[in-house]
């Protein structure tokens, strides 16, 4: 089948009352894995590409291999969704290129660093919607900004700063027409989000059904939602790694927040550890190796274990076969049905 829209997921997710994984990609490797844990649970998937992963594998190569993705496994609903787009101008060139689903990102300027104004947020995103709407592309949007700056995109400020405000929330939604909102609520990207396991005065779940309450029929999203688990960290530790203590988003928090309206759950970092450590591991037992194979398949074999996890936690496992895929001429047409 061909690639999907993002908002078919989101809307058969909150009606089967489950999670969507966003996994982030560079490569064929991490496309792999991904696609393979699908099939082993039978899952929905969204795979996104950031601005960063879009100029490493020069877009067409990312494209090409998502549309090799399709073909090999013709029974996964499969979107492709830019990660923080940070302009109109990227939305507009990832939606050109074939990404059934964009995030314009105006929360912060265009510098990926900037927190921005609301009416800024606000045009820029009504911009990509109508452009992206008119052809059946899903829309996320972001209210409130994400702490940390590790990978820019972040304010660059703890996490806590920036928190999303439920009016402001409310008033965004209506204005822009979007499909899902990103909100902030104390998480940060990469691996160093919080000191301790998160308390209530760290991770802001209450904030979060908050917004769910004001905004129960909105698909919210959580940014830098990787768990780093203590095992990850570990492996890379033990084969010469240098990552401090750390902890990560817990998954019993996430299942909390699926519970209250969350549909899509960004991750990133837990796979980039899984990868890291499992060619680490490689390196230090069998240093007379040097055929790539000899360390990409444990890696591919590693990422696609935290990927088939987070798939199952999430809940959207078992779910791949639930719908029919509706076309993107289909969803631009019922977009401009509801505009009339
Ligand atoms: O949102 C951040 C993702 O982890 C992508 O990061 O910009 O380094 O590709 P990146
Ligand atoms: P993590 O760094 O927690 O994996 O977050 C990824 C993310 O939010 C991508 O947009
Ligand atoms: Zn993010």
């Amino acid at each position: 089948m061909p690639l999907v829209s993002m908002r078919q997921l989101l809307d058969e997710a909150a009606k089967g009352g489950y999670g969507v994984g966003a996994f982030n990609v560079n490569n064929m490797e991490q496309i792999q894995s991904i696609m393979e844990a699908a099939r082993e649970t039978k899952s929905p998937v969204i795979i996104q590409a950031s601005r960063g992963a879009r100029a490493y594998s020069q877009d067409r190569f990312l494209y090409h291999l998502m549309i090799a993705a399709t073909e090999i496994y013709p029974e996964i609903p499969t979107v492709l969704h830019l990660d923080h787009g940070n302009s109109v101008e990227t939305c507009k060139s990832a939606i050109e290129m074939g990404f059934t689903s964009v995030m314009m990102d105006g929360s912060l300027m265009p510098d990926g660093k900037t927190p921005s104004s609301f009416e800024y947020n606000v045009d820029a995103t009504r911009q990509v919607v109508e452009m992206a709407h008119a052809k059946g592309v899903t829309v996320e949007g972001e209210i409130g900004c994400l702490g940390g700056i590790e990978d820019g995109h972040g304010a660059g400020l703890d996490g806590l700063s920036h928190l999303t405000d439920p009016d402001q929330a409310v008033e965004f939604v209506k204005q822009t027409g979007l499909d899902a909102l990103a909100i902030a609520i104390g998480t940060s990207h990469g691996a160093y989000k919080f000191t301790s396991k998160p308390t209530g005065e760290t991770l802001k779940m209450e904030r979060l059904i908050e917004i769910h309450k004001r905004l129960p029929n909105t698909h919210l999203v959580m940014h830098g939602s990787s768990s780093v688990p203590k095992d990850l960290q570990d492996i890379i530790n033990q084969y010469g790694g240098k990552l401090k203590p750390t902890w990560g988003v817990p998954v019993e928090e996430i299942q909390l927040g699926i519970k209250n309206g969350v549909r899509k759950i960004n991750v990133d970092t837990d796979n980039r550890l899984a990868i890291t450590g499992a060619i680490r591991k490689v390196f230090m037992e069998k240093p007379e190796e040097f055929d790539p194979r000899s360390y990409l398949k444990p890696a591919r074999e590693a990422m696609k274990k935290v990927v088939a996890l987070r798939m199952t936690q999430f809940g959207q496992a078992g779910h791949a076969g639930d719908y029919t895929p509706i076309s993107l001429e289909e969803m631009a047409d019922r977009y401009a049905a509801v505009a009339q």
